[in-house]
């Protein structure tokens, strides 16, 4: 079994409720990227995005990540666009990563509403990213966990079968 366990999906997936669950069920740290970056910087993620860019945002998110992926025995729940990185894509293919998928409906309709995600705007500028992500979550990940239907709890116990078998 590797040191830490990454968890990938687009935005509303329930990388950050799954992550903290399976860290719990294992007990292991567990670390949410986002929340690292705003601790850090003193910013919620939406003033960064607004005063500083996206670029600058990004940079943070290889940044953090390469720091995190040091620990060992920690869960990590990434923010959606961790794989638009090339370099964040190699690191998560280094460890066991998870991509958390959904229908691209399920998630809009939990997310359309969060004015704390800059990046939610309409329906089909969001379809668009997702549908550009779709290929790049699969590539970075070694398992795809389809979570249609499925109880938080059931997400976790399929992840730790794939954790064990490692
Ligand atoms: C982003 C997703 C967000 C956050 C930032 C950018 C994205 O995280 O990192 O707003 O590019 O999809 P969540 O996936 O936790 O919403």
């Amino acid at each position: 079994m590797e040191e830490t366990i990454c968890l990938i999906g687009f935005m509303g997936s329930g990388k950050t409720t799954v992550g903290e669950t399976l860290a719990k069920k294992i007990g292991w740290h567990w670390i949410d990227l986002d929340a690292e970056i705003v601790k850090g910087t003193k910013m919620p993620i939406a003033n960064i995005f607004a005063q500083k860019g996206e670029a600058y945002f990004r940079s943070l998110e290889t940044q953090y990540l390469n720091d995190v992926l040091k620990a060992t025995h920690t869960v990590v729940s990434t923010g959606g666009g961790i794989i638009v990185t090339p370099e964040n894509v190699k690191m998560l293919e280094a460890t066991n990563t998870f991509y958390l998928k959904w229908e691209f409906d399920i998630l809009y309709e939990r997310i359309a509403n969060d004015k704390a995600r800059p990046l939610v705007t309409s329906y089909k500028e969001v379809l668009e990213r997702y549908k550009e992500r779709e290929a790049l979550y699969e590539a970075a990940s070694r398992v795809v966990i389809t979570c249609k239907n499925k109880t938080m709890m059931q997400v976790v116990d399929e992840i730790l079968k794939h954790v064990k078998a490692c």
